[in-house]
C-alpha cells in the first residue's frame, strides 16, 4: 500500500502510473497495514503538515519514503521533505523525483515495493 499526499496533482499522477495499491492520506486514517509514504515537498524544503501529523501517528507501519520536489528550489531544498522524514524515522528514502520524475524511477519504486511485499508474504 502507498499512502500519498498531493497538493497540485504531481504525486497523484505518478501514483496512477505506478499501478500499485494507493490511498490518499486523507482517506488513510485508520490504516492497519504496512505502507510506503509518498509526499511532495513544501516551502523551504519542509514536510507538509498533513504528512507530519500522519507520520506521528502511523510511522511504525511505514516501510519507506518517496518524495517529489522541484530541483529549481536548489540542491539543499530539493525534495528535502523526504530527507527529513527518512532521517527522523530512520527509514529508507526510496526515490526523490523532480516533479513527476521518470519512468526509470517508477520502475525503481515498483521494484522496492515488490521486494518488500514479496518478502512479507
Ligand atoms: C509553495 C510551494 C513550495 C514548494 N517548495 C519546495 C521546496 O522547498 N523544495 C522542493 O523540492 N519542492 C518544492 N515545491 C515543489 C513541489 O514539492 C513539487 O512541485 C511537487 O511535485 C508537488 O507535488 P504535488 O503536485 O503532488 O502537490 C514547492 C511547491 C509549492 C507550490
Amino acid at each position: 500500500m502507498i499512502v500519498y499526499a498531493s497538493r497540485t496533482g504531481n504525486v497523484q499522477s505518478i501514483v496512477g502510473k505506478l499501478g500499485l495499491p494507493a490511498i490518499a492520506i486523507e482517506q488513510a486514517i485508520s490504516i492497519t497495514k504496512p505502507f510506503l509514504l509518498f509526499t511532495y515537498t513544501d516551502g523551504l524544503g519542509s514536510v507538509p503538515l498533513v504528512v507530519e501529523n500522519y507520520m506521528q501517528q502511523n510511522h511504525t507501519l511505514c516501510k519507506g519514503i518517496i518524495v517529489s520536489g522541484n530541483r529549481n528550489f536548489g540542491h539543499s531544498m530539493f525534495g528535502r521533505a523526504g530527507d527529513l522524514l527518512a532521517n527522523y524515522y530512520q527509514l529508507p528514502l526510496i526515490a526523490k523525483l523532480d516533479l513527476r520524475g521518470t519512468t526509470a524511477e517508477y520502475e525503481q519504486i515498483k521494484q522496492f515495493y515488490n521486494s518488500i511485499w514479496n518478502e512479507a508474504r
